[in-house]
């Protein structure tokens, strides 16, 4: 490698031991020039400082501190903030576009998970996989009139509605391809054509609400997104529907998901919730109807590895001189996660 710039990696200390196994040290070694130490948590130490006086990459992750404007004056070289997670909304100031840094996120490698456990929630869904585990568990050695209770326990044909064409909301759409399930979508940045690209149709929020079997959530968590999912538009869903989330707890309205999911009306798969952790007290831990799963969607174990490719492909562009495969301006913070 030609230009090996200096590079600073900052995020928490356990993430960098398992982003980085051996082989993508040895990567980002080859790519970069890097000193010790070649990670901190912090910004404020003099190790950290010094470092920060040299980097013209930072590499960054869960746990990087906020790179303010105090930050940047620290850091004369510095010319790109490369991600290694998803939102760069929890520590990208303004000021690094102000300075006109390349910023880069590695959300579209966070996505394939989530993707991944959406699909599987879906399939599930559809089966009433969540409703006959209870009822089976509930009456041991009986195979009683309970097994023909849950209705249409059928992926066959039935309707699938996407909130959301996001790059986690994409993906769906095309895991969810070789599937005999229609799909619909609603996005207000999204093109009917680029729907239909993505062999999904585009309606509006209130039209996919009434006709889908499973609407699943993908957009970002933003002001307009808050409630997106009241109880007026959980009205609109079906009998019987389910309400998957892995997008975010504020865009549901828990307490009216919680009193349709109570009446059986709806069945809910949710990894994210408002708040998190839910309250001791709340039905959804015991709901039959309800899947509770504690914010792991996103990529854990083995997946966090493909958050260091990501960060160390971009790199690699960086120091070729090439574009930036997922770079993040400051005005895209209005419409992404
Ligand atoms: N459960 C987890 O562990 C986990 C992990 C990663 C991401 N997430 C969440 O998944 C969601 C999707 O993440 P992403 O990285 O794919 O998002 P993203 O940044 O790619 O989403 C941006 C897109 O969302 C769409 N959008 C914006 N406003 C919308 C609205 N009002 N209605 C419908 N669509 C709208 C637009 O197409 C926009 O381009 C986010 O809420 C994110 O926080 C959760």
């Amino acid at each position: 490698m030609k230009n090996r710039p200096e590079v600073l990696v900052v995020m928490a200390g356990e993430t960098y031991q398992q982003l980085f196994d051996e082989p993508r040290r040895d990567r980002l070694t080859r790519l970069a020039a890097v000193r010790d130490p070649v990670q901190v948590a912090e910004l404020g130490s003099a190790a950290a400082r010094e470092r920060l006086a040299e980097a013209e990459v930072l590499i960054t992750g869960w746990g990087c501190p906020p790179v303010t404007a105090e930050v940047l004056a620290r850091a004369p070289r510095l010319r790109a903030v490369l991600h290694a997670a998803g939102s760069v909304k929890g520590h990208v100031t303004s000021a690094c576009w102000d300075r006109g840094l390349i910023v880069t996120s590695a959300a579209a490698a966070n996505a394939i998970p989530v993707a991944e456990y959406t699909l599987a929630a879906v399939l599930m869904a559809g089966k009433r996989a969540h409703r006959f585990a209870a009822l089976y568990t509930g009456h041991p050695g009986v195979w009683g009139p309970w097994r023909d209770s849950p209705p249409n326990p059928s992926n066959y044909r039935r309707t699938v509605g996407i909130v959301g064409l996001s790059r986690v909301g994409r993906r769906v759409a095309e895991l969810l391809r070789p599937f005999d399930v229609r799909v619909l979508a609603t996005d207000p940045y999204a093109s009917a054509a680029d729907a239909s690209a993505l062999g999904v149709t585009l309606v509006g929020l209130e039209t996919l609400l009434g006709g889908s079997d499973t609407v699943t959530l993908h957009a970002p968590e933003l002001p307009e997104t808050r409630h997106l999912l009241d109880g007026g538009r959980l009205a609109l869903l079906p009998d019987g529907a389910t309400v998957i989330n892995t997008a975010r707890g504020s865009l549901v309205d828990t307490a009216a998901l919680t009193a349709e999911c109570a009446a059986g009306r709806l069945d809910a798969v949710l990894d994210v919730t408002d708040p998190e952790p839910l309250p001791a007290g709340s039905p959804l831990y015991t709901l039959p109807n309800v899947v509770l799963t504690p914010h792991i969607a996103g990529a854990m174990g083995t997946e966090t590895h493909r958050l260091a490719d990501a960060a160390l492909d971009e790199l690699e562009s960086f120091a070729g001189g090439l574009p930036q495969r997922h770079p993040v301006g400051g005005g895209d913070l209005a419409r992404i996660a």
